[in-house]
């Protein structure tokens, strides 16, 4: 028989799920959008598939086909990327009947007919009786009455080598959006299109010196309804800082593979490299270098990480410059990186920067004959061929585990003759 506690327990978590369907029911998010065209990566960039598939599976040779569950899609990431993948079998899921009209409606425009949608929790997901090759859910489970419940179901449908990227929001960059949370509670605000609309034109007003101001200022979720109600007006909203992600993941079965972009979690990137404190924060471990980069950064908004079957990630999974493999694997430029050549440090032939990273110190400056390097990266050739171009240190080594690290490429270690 349930006890007192639990009776009371269950309506509760019930409440909360009613009222999140009933937010995104109102507040579809991202604002529907009618075209994909614009969206990055493009349906026949080939070589886009293929960086992204190694950033996940590095030692899995490339492949077309795979299935994809996107859980909790919202409007338009389900559409996307059933068009970035069309030999894919994607299957959208979400609460909100909002969202999958949304997301129908572009399915229809661009003939995804590899595209299934299904309105249906992601705590449920083992309703769909089948497994997946990746998982991606992004944005959605900290705003589950119990995020745990949420991560385990998304376990239990992950294939045996399947891969996750999950993304979380991050305590102390969005500091100012849980100022604003509970200053919209004390007030009471509801998310009412004139709540909405009043609580925009009081920030107008905010300090200078508010916490929010350069979220405001350079985010694009506060330009538009949807994307401040998501954020300000949330009835659910639980960040984790990179221990409580660490060990949320563990408690779900799960392994870390990887952060989507590692750079601003890495000493060796960045403005940390030159602090006195770089010694120190290399000899930690892995998992307290990323805390204390956390911490040092204070501006990660989210967390966003590739994780893998606790049962099942092996050795294969992950990329090390130990031992001779290294010189095997086959870089690949993400296709997002640029080099600058202009106002060069001295002895610099170009400054490497990926335009996704918001931390303005992650730059990687080369010499000239790490530039003839670099540019040779063809997708065929390994590291040990690309290094008898220059006579490099270390037979590439540092060259290439920085290009890694700096997030300027990803390795296809499928094949791994070091020739
Ligand atoms: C912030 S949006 C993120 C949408 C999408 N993943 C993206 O990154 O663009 C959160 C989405 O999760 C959905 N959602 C919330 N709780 C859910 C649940 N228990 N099961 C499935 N979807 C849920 C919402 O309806 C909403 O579409």
């Amino acid at each position: 028989m349930a006890s007192q506690s639990e009776v009371e327990a269950a309506p509760t978590e019930v409440v909360a799920a009613t009222a999140i369907r009933a937010f995104y029911e109102q507040h579809p998010y991202p604002g529907p959008v009618d075209t994909l065209d614009g969206q990055r990566a493009e349906s026949n960039d080939r070589h886009a598939r293929i960086c992204e598939h190694h950033l996940f599976w590095p030692a899995e040779p490339f492949r077309e086909s795979r299935s994809i569950l996107i859980a909790g899609c919202g409007t338009v990431q389900a559409a996307r990327h059933a068009r970035r993948w069309p030999q894919a079998r994607v299957v959208g899921t979400d609460i909100s009947e909002a969202s999958l009209r949304a997301t129908r409606a572009l399915k229809e425009r661009y003939g995804l007919g590899n595209l299934e949608l299904r309105l249906l929790p992601i705590e449920e997901s083992e309703k769909l009786a089948e497994t997946f090759d990746q998982i991606i859910c992004t944005g959605v489970v900290h705003h589950l009455p119990d995020p745990d419940v949420g991560l385990e179901a998304l376990r239990k449908v992950l294939a045996p080598n399947g891969a996750m990227h999950l993304m979380v929001y991050a305590p102390y960059g969005r500091a100012g959006v849980y100022l604003l949370q509970d200053y919209a509670q004390l007030l009471g605000l509801g998310s009412t299109q004139a709540e909405i609309r009043d609580f925009a034109a009081a920030l107008k007003f905010l300090p200078k010196g508010h916490p929010l101001w350069p979220l405001l200022r350079n985010s694009p979720d506060f330009q538009y309804d949807a994307g401040l109600a998501d954020a300000l007006l949330h009835p659910q909203d639980r960040p984790y800082s990179v221990p409580e992600f660490l060990a949320f993941i563990a408690r779900c079965g799960l392994s870390f593979g990887r952060w989507l972009r590692q750079a601003p979690y890495l000493p060796d990137c960045g403005a940390s490299h030159s602090t006195p404190h770089h010694a120190r924060l290399v000899a930690l471990d892995a998992a307290a270098q990323y805390a204390a980069m956390e911490l040092y950064r204070g501006t990660m908004l989210r967390h966003s990480a590739i994780l893998y079957r606790n049962d099942e990630a092996g050795a294969d999974t992950a990329i090390s410059f130990e031992g001779a493999a290294w010189q095997g694997y086959i870089p690949l430029r993400l296709p997002e990186t640029i080099c600058v050549d202009e106002k060069l440090p001295p002895g610099k032939a170009g400054v490497l920067i990926n335009p996704l990273h918001t931390d303005t110190d992650i730059y990687l400056p080369i010499t000239a004959a790490e530039k003839r390097v670099v540019e040779a990266i063809d997708g065929k050739r390994s590291i040990a061929a690309l290094a008898t171009i220059e006579r490099l240190p270390e037979s590439g080594r540092a060259l290439f585990q920085r290009l890694w690290q700096h997030d300027q490429i990803v390795f296809d270690a499928s094949r791994r003759s070091a020739g």
